[in-house]
């Protein structure tokens, strides 16, 4: 089917447009909670899946982690297992809808920073097998930062910042990027404008936000989606289902389905070429935090 060949065509591509076969690190961000992320993220994993890409959803919402229950899928370990029982990445990866993997994050990540170099490497070692094997790695992260969960955006290629159209949220969300401008000027930041009541208000929301960027933070942001606000994704909550299985045709699938292709052409982003892979940086970074 044409559809197949333009599927492998697209997978191919991936692998040979990056060089080397390794996964582009996405982290899923926020300032205020219950914004959508988690849902954004699994729904955009999904989509991604539909399009023959390999992807791995890695929750690091902190002992509040939910992709689970969103999933319907129940993890029986998680990354600090990893760290305390020297599982093997690749041996704890779960399967859910649609194919894509998940690793749950566990309840505490504040370990991380005391690892020996020896734990560390082994680590580090687990985390380069994923980023050999998967195209897409998507971080779910908790609201807001904390020290543990910079190291694992600071790593990430890019974020993708979820906010609603809400003063609050927006307000949140310029504070997060502006967090992140300081550690990271130079990381892709994408923006979702979740729960717009229409496309119309959603635009102008997710326009006057980057000129907001835009003036005081210097920096450039790619407009990436506006999601409506939908009551089918709140029923394929309910159901525990990914809302983009549990309905083709309502307004937040096509959404999200509109968030896949724009982000996979990748028209109007502003790429910067960082030299630095995902593993390299989470090094730095820990070397960082040990001297
Ligand atoms: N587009 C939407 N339309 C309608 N309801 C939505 C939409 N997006 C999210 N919601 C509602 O918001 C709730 C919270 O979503 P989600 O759990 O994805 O947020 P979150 O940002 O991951 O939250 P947390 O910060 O707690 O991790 C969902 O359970 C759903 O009821
Ligand atoms: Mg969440």
């Amino acid at each position: 089917m044409m559809s197949d060949q333009a599927n492998s065509l697209r997978s191919q591509m991936h692998h040979s447009t990056k060089g080397s076969p390794t996964a582009k690190t996405i982290a899923f961000i926020s300032g205020k909670g219950g914004v959508g992320k988690s849902n954004i993220a699994i729904n955009f994993a999904i989509s991604l899946s539909k399009k023959k890409y390999n992807v791995l959803m890695i929750d690091l919402d902190v002992g509040m982690g939910n992709i689970d229950i969103l999933l319907g899928v129940q993890a029986k370990h998680t990354i600090v297992d990893v760290l305390e029982k020297k599982l093997s990445l690749m041996n704890i990866v779960e399967t859910g809808p649609e194919n894509i993997s998940y690793i749950a994050g566990g309840s505490s990540f504040t370990n991380l920073f005391t690892l020996n170099h020896q734990h560390m490497h082994y680590f580090l070692s687990e985390f380069d097998i994923l980023v050999q094997k998967y195209d897409y790695i998507l971080f779910d992260m908790g609201a807001g930062i904390t020290k543990e969960s910079l190291f694992f955006i600071l790593s990430s290629d890019e974020a993708i910042l979820v906010t609603t159209p809400e003063p609050t949220s927006i307000m949140d969300g310029y504070s997060m990027i502006k967090h992140l401008t300081q550690e990271a000027p130079n990381m892709p930041i994408h923006v979702v404008m979740n729960r717009s009541l229409s496309f119309k208000g959603g635009t102008k929301a997710l326009r006057q936000f980057e000129r907001v960027v835009q003036s005081f933070l210097k920096r450039p942001i790619n407009k990436l989606a506006i999601i409506p606000d939908d009551k089918s994704v709140r029923e394929a909550v309910m159901k525990q289902q990914p809302f983009a299985l549990c309905n083709n045709s309502s307004p937040a699938t096509k959404a999200i389905e509109n968030m896949t292709d724009a982000y996979e052409t990748g028209k109007n982003i502003v790429t910067y070429k960082t030299p630095l892979s995902f593993i390299h940086k989470m090094k730095q970074l820990w070397r960082g935090r040990s001297n």
